[in-house]
């Protein structure tokens, strides 16, 4: 069954809006360990809109599950990671004025620069994931640079329109975890996925973790943060019983609303 990391993101998005200090990302960190989820993760951006340094530094100290650092490949944040050491560093691409992280890393482009990025982070001993489009050439690079994890992103599939365009998105997602598995690669998803959509990606043969953080935030909002969280992990072990007996299609058919 995939584990599920909660980004706590935008509780932090909540409390900069004020700049005070509630919403604390570390409060909801500690309550959704204890509804179930399995890693926190977290994002530093450039333009820290919404975590920042100092929360990083709490989460290092509260987080019993495993804390993932969300982060661009750039020397500040590199740096920054050598000093926290979470438990993995995840690469993203970062523009400053996109809403969210809009497409996947360009590992291929940047193969050299990536690589010595990865490694120098693992050199720091902590592992590193790569959050990429479900391209061949992608998944092909990030092999090149020895990285532990991929994240395939799972952005297009949550905002195609229709049951047959989310049809075509979800084939993508499940040929590139084959073709990544086939490779010897560990693989992730996240972006976009929420209680309606999670099931099919979540049914994907070797899924190994959801980062999942916005639909959790909005409905906590509504129901609160355990319930949300508990749902998500519920939502989770469902798709793992439905994929027992039915395909990742077929349940996007059938049991995705
Ligand atoms: N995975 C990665 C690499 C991300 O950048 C994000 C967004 O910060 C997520 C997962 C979670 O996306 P969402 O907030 O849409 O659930």
């Amino acid at each position: 069954m995939a584990k599920l990391c909660v980004n706590i993101d935008h509780v932090a998005t909540v409390r900069q809006a004020r700049r005070i200090t509630e919403p604390d990302p570390v409060a909801a960190a500690v309550i959704a360990e204890l509804a179930g989820a399995d890693g926190i993760t977290c994002h530093l951006r450039e333009d820290r809109r919404h975590i920042q340094d100092s929360d990083v530094w709490r989460l290092r100290e509260v987080v019993k599950t495993r804390l993932n650092l969300e982060m661009a490949a750039v020397d500040e944040m590199l740096e920054i990671a050598e000093k926290v050491r979470p438990y993995m560093v995840m690469f993203v691409p970062e523009r400053r004025q996109e809403i969210t992280t809009e497409g996947g890393l360009d590992v291929a482009g940047n193969l050299d620069r990536i690589r010595d990025a990865t490694k120098r982070m693992q050199e720091a001993g902590m592992l590193v994931s790569h959050f990429i489009d479900p391209e061949t050439r992608q998944i092909e690079a990030v092999k090149k640079c020895g990285a532990d994890f991929l994240e395939l992103h799972t952005g297009a599939y949550a905002n195609a329109c229709g049951e047959e365009a989310r049809l075509v998105e979800l084939k993508k997602l499940i040929d590139g975890a084959s073709y990544a598995q086939k490779l010897g690669m560990r693989v992730n998803a996240g972006h976009g996925l929420n209680l309606r959509n999670v099931l099919p990606v979540a049914a994907i043969d070797g899924i190994r973790e959801l980062h999942i953080g916005h639909s959790i935030v909005a409905h906590a909002v509504l129901v609160g943060f355990e319930r949300a969280v508990r749902e998500m992990v519920e939502a989770i072990a469902r798709a793992d019983m439905l994929a027992r007996k039915y395909s990742p299609e077929e349940i996007l058919r059938y049991f995705s609303a």
